[in-house]
């Protein structure tokens, strides 16, 4: 457990907050899904299952909800009186979500195309939980964000924020830099330890705010595998975006030949988790 609201600098946030924003392509999302779920030593599934007591008739937000990774998860503890709504500003990935789950009853387990940098949809509320996985580091204004979901919320509703640590994948990106010569972008996965938990700390009560990081590893049995991963992150994407084709071609030939002798197909990933409750 970390001490609170240590890290973080709001004026230099405000500057850069515009970079933020991103546009996630379904390949790569669901690459990545089926990567960790091959690859790691940690199921965030079993984890988020194991770690909050959803019971039936909860409402849960699901926000920035992809193609419904979690989806059943959530409603198989809420079900059958509980509600469920997905948001995502990507049409495709809620097209997705919504054939996957198109035996789930409509009226309870619902999909919304929304931009979560513009005040969220009116007409849902009294949520006992919020989730935001992999998303909420990608909004321009944290703060706009996290009052307008609190809103949402019941009187005991609980806030729950998980995205990439620190640390996370700091090996893949000195590989990235070595491979490349692109120092990518580190400042979102600063975001949770630094920005949020001062944020989270204007709109719940500081006893109930906790935050925590956790370990784990990825490991590929394969140099295609590790780079198929790697060329489907954002580091990769970011990084390759003002290159030739040619160039991407030769940087995808070294990956292959680099992966094994010095990632030794193995890549550190660390969680941060951030939970508000408010009351
Ligand atoms: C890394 S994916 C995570 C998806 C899902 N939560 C999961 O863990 O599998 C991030 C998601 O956030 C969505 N997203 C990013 N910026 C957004 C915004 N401004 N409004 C709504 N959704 C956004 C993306 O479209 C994408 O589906």
């Amino acid at each position: 457990m970390k001490r609170l609201g240590q890290k973080g600098n709001h004026n230099h946030i405000h500057r850069s907050m515009m970079k933020y924003a991103y546009e996630e392509p379904k390949q790569a999302l669901s690459a990545r899904i089926q990567a960790h779920q091959q690859y790691s030593n940690f199921s965030l599934h079993d984890w988020l299952k194991g770690s909050f007591e959803l019971m039936p008739g909860h409402r849960v937000f699901d926000l920035g909800c992809g193609d419904g990774n979690y989806t059943r998860l959530f409603w198989d503890q809420i079900q059958p009186s509980g509600f469920y709504l997905g948001l995502d500003k990507n049409i495709d990935l809620i097209n997705e979500a919504k054939n996957r789950f198109s035996d789930l009853p409509k009226d309870q387990v619902q999909f919304v195309v929304h931009d979560f940098d513009t005040p969220l949809p009116y007409g849902y509320d009294s949520f006992d939980w919020v989730f935001a996985i992999y998303s909420l580091y990608y909004a321009k204004d944290s703060l706009r964000l996290i009052y307008d979901i609190r809103e949402k919320m019941t009187a005991k509703g609980c806030f729950v924020v998980i995205g990439p640590g620190p640390d996370n994948i700091k090996d893949l990106w000195a590989f990235n830099y070595r491979l490349i010569g692109e120092k990518g972008e580190r400042e979102r996965v600063q975001r949770i330890a630094g920005e949020f938990i001062i944020s989270f700390e204007q709109f719940f009560p500081k006893k109930n705010i906790h935050y925590e990081e956790i370990n784990s590893e990825m490991r590929f049995p394969t140099a295609e595998a590790f780079a198929e991963y790697y060329w489907s992150t954002l580091l990769w994407r970011e990084s390759v975006r003002d290159k030739s084709s040619q160039e991407i071609d030769q940087y995808k030939l070294e990956t292959l030949k680099r992966a094994e002798y010095i990632m030794g197909l193995r890549i550190k990933k660390q969680i941060s988790v951030l939970i508000g409750k408010k009351g």
